[in-house]
């Protein structure tokens, strides 16, 4: 990240993100202690949860990452985890609502009970972090929401109608509470990505063809990496950000989106 910005305000500050076992919220875990914040998340997946936590601990950072594991479709457990965060930490400045799961399904197949399962795992979660974490926020003076969508919906994607609709939401998420809660300094945001390519995308969506028509449509014909697409949300956790409201930044080289 050599040639990336370092900024002074995300020294100390606290992080609570969802899903920062892997990709691109794992990779936000390590760029956010490696700027010196203080970093909580919560995550499924606690062989890669410990082990993310325990890298940044070999690097030295200022504040080795609390992993937290639990599963965001609970809620109860996702509102004990942002406690259990502050209490280590100190209250929550930066909530990162990341977590989510892009499963394929078919718009015939989808039964009430899997709809359900799709926005539990894709957007609800979102909603009640932001409530559990906004006190805390007011404890600091503001703070800074910023919840990761999808461009898959923009793009008309159609092999998950669940996960497309719910991600479209975030939008519309965002730009409430964003009304919501800008008397309290409280910022949200959203940053959407386009194709970034984690494990995850290789191991179980990856084809040749596919790649090849996401190039095509990308302006920049190069692969987006977290690293990079997570540059955006680094700005909106810190002060740089501050004048940055009710939006959503898209991250994707230029492919699609609105
Ligand atoms: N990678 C992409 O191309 C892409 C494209 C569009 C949107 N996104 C969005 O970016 C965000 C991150 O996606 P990613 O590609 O890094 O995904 P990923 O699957 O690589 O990582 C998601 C993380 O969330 C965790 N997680 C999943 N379900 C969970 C649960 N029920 N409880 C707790 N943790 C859970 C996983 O264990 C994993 O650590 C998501 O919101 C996703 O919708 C990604």
């Amino acid at each position: 990240m050599s040639n990336y910005a370092t900024y002074p305000s995300l020294k100390n500050r606290v992080v609570y993100l969802t899903g920062g076992a892997d990709g691109i919220g794992g990779n936000l875990v390590r760029l956010l202690a490696a700027q010196g914040a203080k970093v909580a998340f919560i995550d499924i997946n606690a062989d890669l949860g410990k082990q993310n936590a325990n890298w940044c601990k070999d690097q030295g950072y200022a504040h080795t990452p609390l992993f937290l594991e639990g599963d965001i479709r609970d809620i109860a457990r996702l509102e004990e985890s942002i406690d259990q965060a502050a209490d280590h930490f100190g209250p929550i400045q930066v909530l990162v609502n990341n977590a989510a799961n892009d499963d394929r399904h078919k718009f015939g197949e989808i039964t009430p009970e899997y709809w359900d399962e799709r926005f539990a795992v894709n957007l609800r979660h979102q909603y009640f972090a932001i409530q559990k974490a906004v006190p805390y926020m007011r404890q600091c003076d503001g703070g800074s929401v910023i919840n990761i969508g999808s461009s898959s919906w923009m793009m008309k994607e159609d092999f998950f109608p669940a996960y497309a609709t719910a991600k479209s939401a975030i939008q519309g998420l965002t730009r409430t509470l964003a009304r919501t809660l800008g008397t309290d300094n409280i910022r949200v945001n959203s940053v959407v990505p386009g194709w970034v390519v984690t494990d995850r995308q290789l191991d179980k969506w990856w084809s040749e063809d596919g790649e090849k028509e996401t190039l095509n449509n990308q302006c920049l014909k190069q692969r987006v990496y977290p690293e990079q697409f997570n540059q955006m949300v680094l700005f909106l956790a810190a002060d740089d950000g501050c004048a940055c409201t009710a939006q959503s930044y898209i991250v994707d080289a230029g492919r699609g989106g609105l």
